[in-house]
This record gives C-alpha cells, sequence and structure tokens, in this order.
C-alpha cells in the first residue's frame, strides 16, 4: 500500500496512472488501470468529439471508478470542450499547451479538477499561474511527444522544490517497481507511465508495434521531428526504425504525393497513413511498421513482455511499497 496526497485527495488505491497516450489508451486500457486501483486516462488525442463522447462513455461502461481524460490543447475545439463538460469528466489532462480562462471555469463548473504535463520549469510556472491542480513532470527520456529541458532526476526535484504544495506524478521511464519507488523518493506523489502501458494487453497498438517495444534496447529512440505532414516539426521520442533513420541521415527517398504507408484507425475512421504520418498503428493496422512512427520512451529498453495491465500496475505497487518500507526501516535504524 503507498499512500501519497493523490490517494488520499482522489481516493486511489495506488498513485499509478497510465499515460493518456493519443491511439494506445482507450476503454479497455483506462478501465483496466482504475480497476486494478490507479487513475484510468483516456488518451482524446485526434478523436472527433463524437468518438471522445463513445470513448469515455465506453470506459464507464467497464469501470464506475475514477477516469480522466487526456487532450492535446492545440487539437481542442469548442465541441470537444462540450463533450467534457456534457460528460462530466472528474480529471482533465492538457499537454502541449494550456486552456484558457472561460475554458478553465466551464469545466471546472462541471466538476473537473486539471491537470498539466510540462516539460520545463516555464511550462511548470505556465500551467501553476492559470490555477492547474496538479503537474505531471514529464522528462526528456519520455515517450510521445516531448520538448522537455531534462530528465527526470533533474527536473523533477527542481520543480517540487519550487511548488512544494501541488501534486506531481512523474513522466519518463518509469516501468516497474524500482523505478515507480526512485520517483516517490524525489519528490513525486505519483507516477504516469506511457510505454509500460503501451505494452499492456489492453493498449489500442498493433501487435507490431507491441513487438517493437519489447525488443527495444536502452539506445534504440531518440527526439526527431521527421513525424507529422498532420502536425509539422513537433519533437517526439520514437524507434529508430528505417524511416528515422533515413530522416536523419537525409536520405529520405521520393515518394510520389498521396502514396500511403498503410492504415491505421482514428476512432470510427480508417486512416490512410502518408509518408510520414504522426499516427500511431492501432489493432489490425495494415502497412510497414519501418516507416511508422512509433513513439516510444527510451524504458522501452526495460521492457521485456506484454502483460495484463493489472498486473503491472499490482507488480509496480505492491514492489514499490516493499522497497520504500524496507528503506524507512533502514534508515529508523541508523
Ligand atoms: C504511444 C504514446 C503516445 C503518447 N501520447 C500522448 C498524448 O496523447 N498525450 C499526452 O499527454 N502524452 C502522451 N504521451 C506521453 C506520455 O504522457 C508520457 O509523458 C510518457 O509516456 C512518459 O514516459 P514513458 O513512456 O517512459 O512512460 C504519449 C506517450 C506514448 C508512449
Amino acid at each position: 500500500m503507498i499512500t501519497t496526497r493523490l490517494t488520499s485527495d482522489y481516493g486511489l488505491k495506488t498513485p499509478l496512472a497510465n499515460a493518456g497516450m493519443a491511439f494506445v489508451a482507450g476503454p479497455e486500457l483506462a478501465a483496466a488501470v482504475t480497476n486494478a486501483g490507479g487513475l484510468g486516462v483516456l488518451g482524446a488525442g485526434i478523436l472527433s468529439p463524437e468518438d471522445l463522447r463513445g470513448a469515455i462513455q465506453k470506459t464507464r461502461l467497464l469501470t464506475s471508478g475514477l477516469i480522466g481524460v487526456d487532450v492535446l490543447a492545440p487539437m481542442m475545439s469548442a465541441e470537444h470542450y462540450g463533450v467534457l463538460i456534457e460528460e462530466k469528466v472528474p480529471v482533465v489532462v492538457f499537454f502541449w499547451g494550456l486552456p484558457d480562462k472561460q475554458e478553465i471555469a466551464m469545466l471546472r463548473r462541471a466538476g473537473a479538477r486539471l491537470w498539466a504535463q510540462v516539460g520545463s520549469l516555464a511550462e511548470a510556472a505556465a500551467a501553476v499561474e492559470v490555477g492547474m491542480e496538479a503537474l505531471i513532470v514529464q522528462g526528456s527520456e519520455a515517450g510521445g511527444h516531448n520538448r522537455s529541458e531534462a530528465a527526470v532526476f533533474t527536473l523533477l526535484p527542481a520543480i517540487r522544490g519550487l511548488y512544494p504544495e501541488i501534486p506531481i506524478l512523474a513522466a519518463g521511464g518509469i516501468v516497474d517497481d524500482k523505478s515507480f519507488a526512485a520517483v516517490l523518493l524525489l519528490g513525486a506523489d505519483g507516477a504516469w507511465c506511457g510505454t509500460r502501458f503501451l505494452a499492456s494487453e489492453e493498449a489500442d497498438a498493433s501487435m507490431e508495434y507491441q513487438a517493437a517495444v519489447v525488443h527495444a534496447s536502452p539506445g534504440s529512440t531518440v527526439i526527431a521531428t521527421c513525424f507529422g505532414p498532420e502536425w509539422p516539426d513537433q519533437p517526439s521520442r520514437v524507434l529508430k526504425n528505417r524511416a528515422v533513420i533515413e530522416s536523419l541521415s537525409g536520405q529520405v527517398r521520393d515518394v510520389p504525393h498521396g502514396t500511403s504507408i498503410g492504415t491505421t484507425r482514428i476512432g470510427s475512421i480508417t486512416y490512410d497513413m502518408p509518408k510520414f504520418s504522426a499516427t500511431l498503428p492501432t489493432r489490425g493496422a495494415t502497412g510497414d511498421p519501418e516507416e511508422m512512427c512509433l513513439t516510444m520512451g527510451e524504458s522501452a529498453g526495460r521492457i521485456h513482455s506484454i502483460q495484463p495491465a493489472a498486473e503491472i500496475v499490482a507488480a509496480m505497487t505492491s514492489g514499490a511499497s516493499e522497497i520504500l518500507s524496507k528503506l524507512t526501516n533502514n534508515s529508523q535504524a541508523v
């Protein structure tokens, strides 16, 4: 049992959340994490408002516990805000930007608690300034979009020191009991894990994508901006597959405009991925994974199997709890 202000403020059994990963964190994953005692978070990503509503409703059929929705601020429309408000989503997490005052007021009136994922001291200050109730500190080792200015071991204590009163979750490199215990020792109130749950049975990711996580080594990823005709020039930590290596070496083959590298699913839509598409391969995606954006953290190098999300939550929690109590007992003995 691990008790922090996150567990007591939000009624969680463990201070562990799955990252609200676009494409990957759907109803099955979010519900499984909530049912295991953590905070399950849906990734809104680039879902349409209707598909976002469907995902929230489906999650609620799978769990009666607390859930969150993670949104990419630049992708939000008035209709998306309307869905979050009408569905009374209790925790809304912002990434890659912040809502404005009016949006904050509307969400609060609907009962939402608002969190922000930040990657720098400046982003943390901006989030605190607008009244975000918890911060997720993303380190440079993290998977997904990433403009962090430092790794978790440096950034987390720095932000913790500046804002002792705010609940903080650490994001980046947390895959097991030891890394979970480590970020709690560094001052986090909880952990926000992406890549570990990308390699879970409930993740909406293609088998090839999950296999790539399991086969990755510590040096297999890099932060690159090559993906994204849909959303150009956004840095993401990705697997160094053929497309990335070609792009880094300036040897991109000329591909006729409109050529598809495969298909993936965006909610209810089957999407033809153009060369360097920033979309991720969901279950049943077609095409060559060597051509796709396979975002994952450095932590992929420490993940060796696909597991049920509940097992991941249980093993991380019981192991970290044991480590922390051993450390406490040892320090009392000194
Ligand atoms: C596949 C994938 C998709 C992601 N999509 C999002 C997203 O839509 N919104 C978001 O806030 N963070 C997203 N992230 C970043 C996570 O929130 C988090 O910072 C990261 O996963 C933590 O590092 P880790 O992957 O080592 O656990 C994504 C991460 C991954 C691996």
